[in-house]
């Protein structure tokens, strides 16, 4: 199973051009990238406008509702971003959690909605509750990135050993660390605390700095 490096760009670029700069850097920046799998998860209204097939990049989505079509305003379905070449989605990020007070039972209701269209689900969770809630009734192995809230957009990581830790607990194969990871703390996690991917946030609007995370990893 390769690793995987998801970008979550939350709602940056400003504007559509400087979307399609960093998307394009970055595609160039891992051409000759072969043993991870990356994962760009660019605001909805962009995803149209990157060409990822040009790049070794896969499409992601931040956020999808859980009907497939009707009426509710403002709501995108993952069969219409499946319809336009997203295959991951990520689910219950903790910003989702608290500024659209999405709980576990809304969470559970959009994971079981991208498995069903056949899309790979990105669970994120801060603790064992979350995980254990999000998931009842769902048997399909999803993946899962352990994002403690004091990491989030901090510049303060993690420990590896708490991590790995956490880590142990989460009885999934696939399971992805995210919180202020950088350049310099990519690799360990992959390597000492046995994560199988990461979930980048800020850094990932740095074509250099996101380019040099995924090479530490793939040489790691
Ligand atoms: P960060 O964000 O890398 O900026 O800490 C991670 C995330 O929110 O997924």
């Amino acid at each position: 199973m390769k690793p995987i490096i998801v970008a979550n760009w939350k709602m940056n670029p400003a504007i559509l051009m400087e979307a399609k700069k960093l998307f394009n850097s970055v595609g160039r920046g891992i051409r000759n990238i072969k043993k991870v799998e990356v994962v760009i998860c660019p605001p909805f209204i962009y995803i149209l406008h990157l060409g990822h097939v040009k790049y070794n990049l896969r499409l992601g989505s931040q956020d999808a509702f859980w009907e497939t079509k009707g009426a509710y305003t403002g709501e995108i379905s993952s069969q219409m971003l499946k319809d336009l070449g997203v295959e991951y989605v990520i689910l219950g990020h903790s910003e989702r959690r608290r500024y659209f007070k999405e709980s576990d039972e809304i969470i559970n209701k959009k994971i079981k909605a991208v498995i069903v269209c056949g899309l790979k689900p990105i669970l994120c969770i801060a603790n064992l509750t979350q995980l254990k809630k999000s998931l009842r009734g769902i048997s399909k192995k999803v993946i899962i990135a352990y994002e403690p809230v004091f990491a989030i957009g901090t510049g303060k990581p993690c420990s590896i050993s708490q991590a790995k830790k956490m880590r142990n607990k989460i009885k999934y194969p696939q399971v992805l660390y995210g919180g202020s990871v950088n350049s310099k703390n990519a690799a360990d996690y992959i390597k000492k605390a046995g994560f199988k991917g990461l979930l980048v946030g800020g850094a990932s609007l740095n074509p250099k700095e996101f380019v040099k995370i995924i090479k530490t990893v793939d040489e790691s």
